[in-house]
């Protein structure tokens, strides 16, 4: 079934029980333009804006932000790209309250630090527009609880722009995962492992940042990040490894997070980095950084799998997601690239390169949009989140990746500093969809449409 008539059947099934909201079942024609306004428009917010702008189906009529610089370095973009000027929202913190009443506006999207997100999404989403907010979406269980409840009020809907989810060679395990040749699904594992303790930037009159910089004196996201470093001990970023996998075991459509544990090493890498640049001297060298250095989370699965979370941004090491995708056939890990699937690969108990089978089951969202990636950033990914957001609107559908995702993916965050302060304790996973991933059905690339 692809994801029209997937929709088309669910809204079917829904019109009696009044479950799904009415802007899903409505039946107007696409629209022909996509009017939005973004609210953060720093790093990533112009990512955004610089992908949006190549598509000649968006508009955008707006942008917020409380920084000058942000606001100025965007404006450039539409000025190389000779886009109009939208209009500009920079006054204050809450100036995206009067934004978002904008009636020239059919979605948001948010790119601020974390701790905005739900406030900003909630006001987008009770304005009636569709809404998509940066990874992670939330950062405290209740702000997950908020969404959900939000989105079941006012039928808004709210996407987590979680990019990885379209990441090549993880889209080609899940079309491979629902051919059904790992056999059933066992065990996933992944993370977010990423030497983060370096965001250095200069604007040509003063170096910022430096990584012993944060807060003030700071540039991007060590203006806001590092700080959550400094109050908390968990996994301060679980979704880009956790979207991938939750949609290869149908967390939320069949399948459900049941509980976590968490364990942290001790806090060191911050420090000594600070101590290393900056001198033992230096203001930063005082500060206690609770989060441990590594961060290791184990859920539990309704259907019986497990996933391990690896959280891992202060020490150095290379980037890598850490993916391993395990089932009763055999496994994909993406360190190595390699793949073993029993009676496929070439010879027993040894690895074949990922690379032969990639191709062969390229999904056929990428085979049908690989050219149209081409510019965009992170390999490509940013291009198929943004589109999937933008065609949701434009077809006036329940975006694929939802409310409950965000709700889920992102509350292991808050149920990891519980397990971890509570000595490893195991805490339940709450069910945001409130028994209905017993019927939901997966929603997430069914075919080459979103
Ligand atoms: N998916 C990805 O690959 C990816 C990559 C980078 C960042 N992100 C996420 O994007 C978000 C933004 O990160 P960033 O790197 O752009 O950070 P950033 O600090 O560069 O940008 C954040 C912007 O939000 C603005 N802002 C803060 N409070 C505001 C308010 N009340 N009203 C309006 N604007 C406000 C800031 O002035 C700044 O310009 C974060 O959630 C981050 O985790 C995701």
């Amino acid at each position: 079934m692809n994801r029209r008539e997937f929709i088309n059947k669910t809204s079917a099934l829904a019109a009696a029980s009044s479950i799904i909201p009415s802007i899903v079942l409505s039946n107007k024609q696409p629209a022909n333009k996509v009017r939005l306004g973004f609210i953060g428009v720093g790093l990533r917010g112009q990512n955004h804006i610089e992908q949006a702008l190549y598509r000649d189906d968006v508009e955008i009529n707006a942008i917020c932000d409380i920084d000058q610089k942000s606001i100025d370095a965007t404006l450039a973009i539409f000025k190389e790209k000779g886009r109009k000027v939208p209009a500009i929202y920079k006054n204050g913190e809450r100036d995206f309250e009067n934004m978002v009443k904008r009636d020239d506006l059919d979605g948001i999207v948010i790119s601020t630090p974390w701790e905005w997100h739900v406030p900003m999404a909630i006001v987008s989403m009770k304005a009636g527009k569709y809404t998509a907010v940066e990874v992670s979406a939330t950062v405290k269980l209740q702000e997950s609880w908020d969404l959900v409840d939000t989105f079941e009020k006012t039928g808004s809907h709210c996407m987590i722009l979680e990019n990885v989810c379209y990441r090549r060679d993880v889209m080609a395990v899940l079309n491979m995962v629902r051919q059904n040749m790992f056999g059933d699904l066992l065990h996933t594992q992944c993370g977010y492992q990423h030497d983060l303790r370096e965001v250095k930037f200069n604007d040509g009159k003063k170096a910022y940042g430096g990584g012993v910089e944060f807060g003030k004196n700071a540039y991007s996201e060590a203006r806001w990040r590092t700080q959550h470093s400094v109050d908390r001990n968990g996994d301060l970023y679980p979704t880009h490894g956790l979207g991938p996998v939750a949609e290869m075991l149908n967390i939320n459509r069949g399948n459900q997070f049941l509980y976590l544990t968490s364990i942290a090493t001790k806090s060191m890498g911050l420090h000594n980095y600070i101590v290393k640049n900056g001198g033992e001297n230096h203001p930063n060298a005082k500060v206690n950084f609770k989060c441990g250095d590594i961060v290791t989370t184990n859920i539990k699965c309704a259907n019986g799998e497990t996933i391990m979370i690896s959280h891992d941004t202060n020490v150095p090491r290379p980037y890598s997601l850490g993916f391993r995708v395990q089932g009763t056939n055999g496994l994909w890990m993406n360190d190595g690239n390699h793949i073993y699937l029993e009676g496929i690969s070439k010879k027993p108990h040894t690895w074949d390169d990922f690379k032969e089978y990639q191709e062969k089951y390229d999904h056929p969202l990428w085979k049908k949009h690989a050219q149209n990636a081409e510019n965009a950033g992170h390999g490509g990914i940013d291009f198929f989140v943004l589109r999937a957001f933008i065609e949701s609107i434009k077809n006036k559908v329940a975006p694929p990746i939802d409310v409950y995702d965000a709700a889920a993916w992102s509350a292991i965050s808050p149920l990891s500093e519980e397990s971890i302060a509570k000595g490893s304790a195991p805490i339940q996973i709450p069910d945001f969809t409130r028994g209905k991933w017993k019927t939901n059905k997966p929603i997430f690339a069914l075919g080459d449409d979103y």
